[in-house]
């Protein structure tokens, strides 16, 4: 055999065997290409060095130097292979696993009831013209209490009806004094102080009061506050917008109904309920605001009177919604919340 033909054949073998140890997967694939290339008997090299003998005797060195080179590379090859089959073991695919089966639904969250029904409620005032305004939870007096015509001794103001804050200055000064707000009416001020009017504006948030946790009551709570000024507002006005409101958030023709009751900060004041289901329900206070409320934020109320209105979140949606206790909304219970 001549020297040239006898190299080729050891070229093309040296290529078929890195390629086969290159793209092997798995050490059973390994071992077989061993025995196919390296096999002490059979193997592909064993088959070629055997045709050394037929190879003419000069030519002879040149051809066993090639082939001691193609074996070295060949086994530097299978090792390399084996050792990085060694540190990166394929893992063996699981005979239970299939990938055919739909996957595990992922759980979507949504908005707490009570934020849906502020989204709600901002929806239907915004729709009679009534922005959204908003004031802090931590308060001062004035507005909590003294711009809402709700003088030093009232009981209104006691510390077991409010949450004050423990601050250094507050057995110092009434200025320093600081509390949780009780009622949003605090924006009522909040927004007059600011603008002029014609004024038309809601307010939506949480406020704070000792009360005992029952049925109906909790510590906290959220409020509605509606505020209307402008010439000539009456309370034919009010109850218009208190029944479009009602109307539109819980269904139906529902009727209003006007107590009368008293507020410190309006005057005629008047408690509202709502007829729903043939129940009539409180839902929370209202009235003209009190001349004394415009005065203490620089109107003239010879020139505006105006309404306001403050009714609870959790009332209305608990009506919506059917839940009958309000401690159900805030105990965090998501088998509970999921359902709305
Ligand atoms: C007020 O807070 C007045 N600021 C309302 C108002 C505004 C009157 C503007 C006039 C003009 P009242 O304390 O009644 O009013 O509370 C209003 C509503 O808040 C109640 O009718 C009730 O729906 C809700 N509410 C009161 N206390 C709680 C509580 N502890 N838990 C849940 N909701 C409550």
């Amino acid at each position: 055999m001549s020297l040239s033909k006898f190299l080729k054949q050891l070229d093309e073998l040296e290529a078929e065997a890195s390629k086969a140890l290159k793209s092997v997967l798995d050490s059973e694939q390994l071992e077989t290409v061993r025995i196919r290339f390296l096999g002490a008997k059979n193997g592909l090299l064993k088959e070629v060095q055997k045709l050394l003998a037929v190879v003419g005797a000069e030519d002879k060195p040149a051809a066993g130097k090639r082939l001691n080179e193609v074996k070295q590379t060949i086994q530097e090859l299978f090792t390399s292979a084996k050792s990085l089959l060694d540190s990166n073991p394929k893992e063996e695919p699981s005979s239970t696993y299939d990938p055919t089966l739909p996957g595990v639904p992922l759980k979507l969250g949504h908005l707490h009831p009570v934020t849906q029904t502020i989204e709600h409620l901002k929806e239907i005032m915004g729709r009679m013209g009534f922005s959204s305004a908003e004031g802090p939870e931590v308060e001062d007096p004035w507005h909590n209490f003294v711009a809402l015509n709700i003088p030093e001794d009232h009981p209104a103001r006691d510390p077991l009806d409010n949450f004050y804050l423990a601050t250094a200055e507050r057995t110092a000064t009434i200025e320093g004094t600081r509390l949780l707000r009780s009622q949003t009416s605090t924006v009522q001020i909040r927004v007059m102080e600011q603008a002029k009017p014609p004024i038309r504006v809601i307010s939506l948030g949480r406020v704070y009061r000792p009360d005992a946790p029952d049925a109906t009551h909790f510590p906290m709570f959220h409020q509605m506050e509606g505020l209307l000024v402008d010439k000539d507002v009456t309370m034919a006005n009010l109850k218009t917008v208190l029944r479009i409101f009602a109307n539109n958030y819980l269904g139906g023709d529902v009727e209003i109904r006007f107590r009368p009751s008293f507020f410190p900060f309006t005057e005629p004041s008047v408690e509202v309920d709502f007829l729903w289901n043939s129940q009539w329900i409180e839902f929370g206070g209202a009235g003209m605001v009190d001349p004394a409320v415009l005065s203490a934020v620089g109107y003239n109320p010879e020139e505006y009177t105006g309404f306001a209105f403050g009714l609870g979140v959790e009332r209305l949606c608990m009506r919506r919604h059917g839940i009958t206790d309000i401690r159900d909304l805030f105990s965090g219970d998501i088998r509970f919340l999921s359902q709305f």
